[in-house]
């Protein structure tokens, strides 16, 4: 069947807000139809290779960023500290695996969320649910859970604004690796994983010195300098999507612009959906995320349509079952894509099948769940003898309370302390580097395939 941009508006499409005011939509989409892409198709293909590379266990790709982004916390100093953020957790992890770590933001777009009911009711009010900034507000009331079209416009913008930040941090001088003490975040400066952190810039700054010895300086090296530094969001909104595709004129190929990678949610990946339908025609990356519900026989179909000639780099698999469940799901469907030959990305979503409601009553994430289900994941790679390929995790640079647990020891009497997200619980930096510490450690144990 012919693909064009919008072709999925004849599918049957899940997830979508009821907008009152069509016509406004319609202007609104209008309008990002005429505005400049984001990213670019040879940044896109770029990333590809990369995963790629990731497929065949030869780089890592760690994937991460805020569950929602939302317009009152966009500033930047939250980008600048997620930045740094995943700067010191690559680090950690390349110099614990001696391996490439393709970085990749939940972030520069990733609004849009996909909800559990259309609507949300406190007392005997009931209201549409709130499903992220580029949609409607996430106040209680009538007018703030309308969805507003002029949202997706404002949400472009920010989208706009940050990833111009990203690329002037990656290749401005922030993220050059004589730095390296310098990502350090403030607030975990006293802690545990702050002087194993300082450990190991000391031995890159001891690494660098020898090199500089040799004549090999940040100045004449650009992979000393600057880094790449990629953007993703889920496409839960395929007119957003359809009017940021473009014609990519080297190629002649259709490439999503609005982010270099795009996934499909555990909720729209119906095989007939308008959500698959939109993403079979454009060249990026995409990822999927799998969980409990997807049957091995239908992520086999699933690929059949979205990567057809199996191309290394095209599909990230993100599972995502929980710490208790990740040792029943997850073997069959790897030994599924092994039998039928798949090239993927495996990718850990240790976030979503483990949140859990606190004793007083916030969503919360135990830390010691998020590693149980990592080490989970590897284990069963291991076993099977495929790759251990990346982890996608909901964390913020900044010194919330929303997750349990890690060296800070958060209990649910603290989470009310800086509990700020706009919907599911986040890790903290020092929460993030302790698992970052920890996945260095299982990569260094990663028995290569074959062996
Ligand atoms: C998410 O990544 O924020 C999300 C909603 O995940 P999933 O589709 O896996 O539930
Ligand atoms: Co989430």
């Amino acid at each position: 069947m012919t693909w064009t941009p919008d072709s999925w508006r004849t599918k049957p499409i899940l997830q979508q807000p009821q907008y009152p005011d069509i016509e406004a939509l319609h202007e609104a989409e209008k309008d990002l139809t005429n505005s400049p892409p984001l990213v670019f198709a040879g940044e896109a293909r770029r990333l590809r290779k990369q995963l790629a590379l990731v497929s065949k266990g030869e780089a890592f790709l760690l994937q991460g960023g805020d569950c929602a982004e939302s317009f009152e916390e966009f500033h930047v100093d939250t980008i600048r500290d997620t930045f740094k953020l995943i700067l010191q957790m690559s680090v950690v992890l390349t110099y614990g695996a001696s391996m490439p770590i393709v970085k990749v933001g939940r972030m520069a777009g990733q609004f849009a969320k996909p909800r559990s009911s259309d609507t949300e009711t406190i007392g005997d009010v009931s209201l549409p649910s709130y499903r992220g900034d580029i949609v409607n507000d996430i106040a209680f009331d009538a007018e703030a859970r309308t969805p507003d079209p002029a949202r997706l416009i404002k949400a472009y913008h920010q989208s706009a604004l940050t990833l111009n930040l990203l690329r002037a941090f990656a290749q401005g001088g922030m993220a050059n690796l004589e730095q390296v003490h310098r990502w350090n975040l403030e607030f975990i400066k006293d802690g545990t994983q702050s002087s194993r952190y300082e450990t190991l810039a000391n031995e890159i700054d001891a690494s660098l010195a020898f090199m500089r010895a040799m004549g090999i300086t940040a100045e004449s090296t650009r992979e000393l300098r600057e880094t790449d530094f990629y953007t993703s969001h889920e496409a839960l909104l395929p007119g957003y999507e359809q009017a940021l595709t473009r014609v990519d004129h080297i190629s002649g190929n259709y490439y999503a612009t609005s982010a270099h990678m795009l996934w499909v949610g555990d909720r729209t990946r119906q095989l007939d959906g308008a959500h698959i339908e939109l993403l079979r025609g454009v060249e990026n990356p995409i990822g999927i995320k799998c969980g409990p519900s997807l049957e091995p026989e239908d992520l086999i179909r699933l690929a059949a349509v979205l990567d057809p000639h199996n191309e290394p780099g095209r599909l990230t698999l993100i599972t995502r079952y929980g710490a208790s469940d990740v040792g029943r799901y997850l073997p069959p469907l790897v030994e599924t894509v092994e039998r039928e030959g798949l090239s993927v990305v495996w990718s850990c979503d240790p976030m979503h099948g483990n949140t859990i409601i606190s004793s007083n009553g916030y969503k919360t994430r135990p830390l010691e769940r998020v590693v149980a289900e990592v080490q989970g994941f590897f284990e069963v790679h291991r076993a099977i003898g495929t790759h251990a390929g990346g982890v996608h995790i909901e964390l913020t640079g900044k010194n919330v309370t929303e997750c349990t647990g890690g060296a800070a020891q958060i209990v649910d009497e603290n989470l009310a302390d800086r509990y700020h997200t706009h919907c599911d619980p986040r890790l903290n930096a020092s929460q993030s580097l302790e698992l970052a510490f920890l996945l260095a450690d299982e990569l260094k144990t990663r028995a290569p395939r074959g062996l």
